[in-house]
């Protein structure tokens, strides 16, 4: 059924990949902004599975059907990390506006080549950083720009998560980086509220339990960073054990520490806690919105983060405003991960603009 905003015609989506690309379905069919217009995976039982769930006319095993379709504006790719980058280049040569899951790509080998294919094409890409999509966090950066916290000088975030499940079906597990996989959702965090990263340093290791499951990156690690004003960062990430509890430690969480106050934001635990001037320590439970978050059995994946991620997308592109995290944004991040890489191989820390520099790529995520 056609849908109309305001008496604007919807804008046509194609997804491409549908593991996690499941979320960002159940977003564009509840979008008042976006008309979901075919779904993409090699995987032809997966489509037909995603074709039944949400009822819709048709799939297709051929990303060229995407490419080709004139009525899709844009491209919302769920494909593994390692493709990511080829994925948005085919999608802006053919004209598309793209969003791209996180991590961006999972090396800056083919960054260049895709900052040029966004150039010549004019089209838009945003990175699909969930974790900044989430209730919590959306509060979190309401009372950071409202000056809740005075000016801050420590973020501290982590992921820590149980990946065994992903590792055991992963296809090219000897490939998968944690360091990208999993640390870009922190990482994003810290960069979001310190902005340039001047330098980083840190530790990693390769646990027993993700060695045994076939991984030759390392699954667990801890960086600081520097910004470029020198306020202080941290990002931690542990992915092949069991997590505590939840109430005592989120899988994602952000810590913001400023001249006049803290806040904390988690995730999945639909939590955050604060303590500014004249209110003390207070905890804000948001979970009367768990089932916006969460559609599917078991909390299995957070579609609201997709559906704020989605819409926000789509009025940005009528507006003519640039949805964050955007390309640049993405690649000076990456350049971030990038620097990390090196650290655990040097053992050294590393200048972020160096990095990037190598690549022919500016500290603000620019070609050179
Ligand atoms: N919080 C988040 O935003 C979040 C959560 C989970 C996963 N992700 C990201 O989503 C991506 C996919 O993760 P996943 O868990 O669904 O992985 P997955 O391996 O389960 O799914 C990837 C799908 O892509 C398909 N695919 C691969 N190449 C293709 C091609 N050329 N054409 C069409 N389909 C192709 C595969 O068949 C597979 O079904 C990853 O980059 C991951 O980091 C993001």
């Amino acid at each position: 059924m056609q849908k109309m905003d305001s008496g604007q015609k919807p804008l046509g989506l194609g997804v491409l990949g549908l593991g996690e690309g499941r979320s960002i379905i159940s977003a564009a069919i509840a979008s008042e902004i976006w008309q979901l217009v075919n779904i993409c995976d090699l995987n032809e039982a997966l489509c037909l599975e995603r074709q039944q769930e949400f009822s819709l006319p048709r799939y297709t095993t051929r990303y060229e059907d995407l490419l080709a379709d004139p009525a899709i504006e844009a491209i919302a790719i769920y494909t593994p990390d390692a493709y990511h980058a080829a994925h948005c280049i085919a999608a802006l040569e053919a004209g598309k506006h793209v969003i791209c899951t996180k991590p961006l790509f999972d090396t800056l080998a083919e960054a260049g080549a895709v900052l040029q294919a966004a150039s010549a094409s004019g089209r838009r890409l945003m990175v699909g950083q969930s974790s900044r999509f989430f209730g919590p966090m959306l509060l979190q950066r309401a009372d950071f720009d409202a000056g809740k916290m005075g000016k801050i000088f420590s973020v501290e975030a982590h992921y820590h998560a149980n990946h065994e499940w992903y590792f055991s079906k992963h296809k090219n597990l000897a490939n998968y980086k944690p360091l990208f996989g999993g640390l870009s959702h922190p990482v994003d965090l810290v960069c979001w509220y310190l902005g340039a990263i001047e330098e980083v340093f840190g530790y990693a290791t390769l646990s027993d339990r993700g060695a045994a499951l076939g991984l030759k990156h390392p699954d667990a690690m801890h960086f600081v960073m520097k910004a470029k004003d020198g306020r202080l960062g941290r990002a931690s990430g542990c992915y092949s054990t069991p997590p505590p509890n939840g109430e005592r430690d989120s899988h994602v969480t952000c810590t913001l520490r400023g001249m006049t106050g803290s806040s904390q934001a988690d995730y999945p635990d639909l939590r955050y806690s604060t303590n500014f001037p004249g209110e003390g320590e207070v905890i804000k439970s948001l979970e009367d919105q768990a089932d916006y978050y969460f559609r599917f059995p078991e909390r299995s994946h957070h579609a609201g983060e997709f559906q704020n991620y989605l819409d926000y997308f789509g009025r940005c592109l009528r507006s003519g405003d640039t949805a964050k995290p955007d390309l640049y944004e993405g690649l000076a991040t990456m350049g971030v991960m990038a620097a990390m890489e090196e650290s655990l191989a040097t053992g050294q820390p590393v200048r972020v603009a160096d990095v990037l520099d190598r690549h022919g790529i500016t500290p603000d995520g620019r070609l050179k």
